[in-house]
């Protein structure tokens, strides 16, 4: 395993970014687990406790037909937030860029059911537009530059199938401060751009710091595509 150094980490992100590959780079973070999952070292290794209390706040509207209800996971990583909503009932599909995170997922679960696979957020097959009941993306945005954050707020969004839930998590930011912070978290205009330019309905937003020495504020946002 190669060891993480955060100063070397945000000079070849922001070479990357430069040099407009927003996310070329991704594939070195898990590459450099060496196979070992647990080293990548912006995973968990749990499912957000957000995504789990939504899942059971939300399990009994998903009546008979459970197994019809499709969700995909944005740059799904190591796996865990996919298994929770495949262990809730969903049909998952599970993406990210980098072919390492998905060999790791798929080493890590050999009897998974969700179907893990190497894909790009800004360029997924057409035949997933509109089509899945359930969207979750975790810390995606945030590491993406400029324009293309816009992007891939638009296209998450196209993936809502009509009263589809998108659940958003991610780190947080003031407006005007942090400009330059790599990952670059969300302010609330940002992330309520899913409201006010994509049109989905905000169901609940929360705003929280996580238990780490020192906390990072995030937001756990929820939005519906009602139209
Ligand atoms: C900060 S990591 C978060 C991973 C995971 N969601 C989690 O919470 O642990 C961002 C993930 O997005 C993936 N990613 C970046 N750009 C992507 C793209 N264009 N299409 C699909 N995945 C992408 C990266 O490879 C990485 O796994």
């Amino acid at each position: 395993m190669i060891e993480f150094d955060a100063v070397k980490y945000k000079q070849m992100v922001k070479e990357h970014h430069e040099n407009d590959e927003p996310f070329s780079w991704c594939d070195s973070v898990y590459t450099d687990a060496q196979g070992d999952y647990k080293a990548v070292f912006w995973a968990d290794l749990e499912a957000s406790p957000y995504l789990v209390k939504w899942l059971e706040e939300n399990k009994n509207q998903l009546t008979s037909n459970l197994q019809d209800k499709k969700a995909i996971v944005i740059g799904c990583g190591v796996g865990d937030d996919s298994e929770a909503l495949s262990d809730y009932g969903y049909k998952v599909t599970a993406f990210d860029i980098s072919p390492e995170a998905i060999k790791l997922c798929k080493k890590r679960y050999p009897n998974t059911k969700v179907d893990y696979l190497v894909a790009d957020l800004f360029d997924y097959d057409k035949a997933w537009l509109e089509n899945f009941d359930v969207v979750y993306e975790c810390n995606t945005i945030q590491i993406l530059p400029g324009e293309y954050r816009i992007q891939a707020r638009i296209a998450m969004s196209n993936l809502l199938s009509k009263n589809a839930h998108i659940l958003v998590s991610c780190r947080s930011r003031e407006k005007n401060e942090k400009k330059d912070e790599i990952p670059l978290p969300l302010d609330y205009e940002e992330i309520n751009k899913f409201v006010t330019d994509d049109k989905l309905k905000e169901i609940s937003f929360k705003a929280y710091n996580d238990n780490q020495t020192p906390s990072i504020p995030h937001f756990f946002a929820v939005y519906k595509k009602e139209v």
